[in-house]
């Protein structure tokens, strides 16, 4: 196993968001996947439940039919977003946010040919259930899902969060054969190996503008 040269504050601060930089010709090879998942399973969950699944797909065919899933969750949500800014005000958006557009289009545009998509699962559906129980269940996923991201960072693998192809979760869910009424997707982590090593920490707001001592 060779690491990058990350101490952990490193791999903390520059584990970002990889969409122009995935390799899309090279394959992951399995043993990489599976050292990922086993970090992520050292994750806390409720209870200790554990109830987690990961289904890793390969399959071309498979990946090909959530990478269109997945496009037509993008295009509904930039149309939702356009729309919502459009009414709101009619300056541009700023450079930074056509920067993220264009990546996140052209990751829209290539789900279908990274190399692994990872859709993080977890048992039981919330739609009805009261909040503890929602919090609950979504927090005993997501720290997994970035220890896996973490890991894959450390690996020189580049991945990113996404949540689009839920919009059509039931057909992914037909797709992958997961029982839809049972077991909830989290996310669909594209996954391949970076292009260069080098990534930087993200812009964020100062900390007095989030962080409340004792008040709020
Ligand atoms: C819950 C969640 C959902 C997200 N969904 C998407 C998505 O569907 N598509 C996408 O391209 N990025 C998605 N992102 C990535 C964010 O856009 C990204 O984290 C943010 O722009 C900050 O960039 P960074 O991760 O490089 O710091 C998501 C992130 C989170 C945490």
């Amino acid at each position: 196993m060779t690491l990058l040269e990350l101490d952990p504050d490193e791999l903390l601060s520059t584990t970002r968001s990889v969409r122009l930089r995935l390799d899309l010709s090279r394959p992951v090879e399995r043993h990489l996947i599976e050292e990922c998942l086993d970090l992520a399973q050292q994750a806390p969950s409720g209870g200790n439940q554990q109830t987690w699944a990961f289904v890793v797909v390969t399959n071309p065919e498979k990946r090909r039919a959530l990478g269109e899933l997945y496009k037509q969750g993008w295009e509904t949500y930039l149309k939702e977003i356009t729309a919502r800014r459009e009414a709101a005000t009619s300056a541009m958006p700023s450079r930074d946010v056509l920067r993220i557009y264009r990546s996140a289009q052209y990751l829209a545009d290539h789900m279908g040919e990274v190399p692994v998509l990872v859709v993080p699962c977890i048992a039981g559906r919330t739609e009805q259930a009261p909040i503890e129980e929602q919090a609950s269940q979504w927090g005993s996923i997501l720290p997994a899902v970035w220890s896996f991201m973490l890991a894959a960072r450390a690996r020189g693998l580049g991945t990113c969060w996404t949540t689009l192809h839920l919009l059509h979760e039931r057909e992914a869910a037909e797709t992958l054969g997961i029982p839809y009424d049972q077991v909830m997707q989290a996310a669909m982590i594209p996954l391949a190996h970076a292009l260069g090593e080098e990534f930087h920490p993200g812009p964020r707001k100062p900390l007095n503008t989030i962080v409340h001592w004792d008040t709020w």
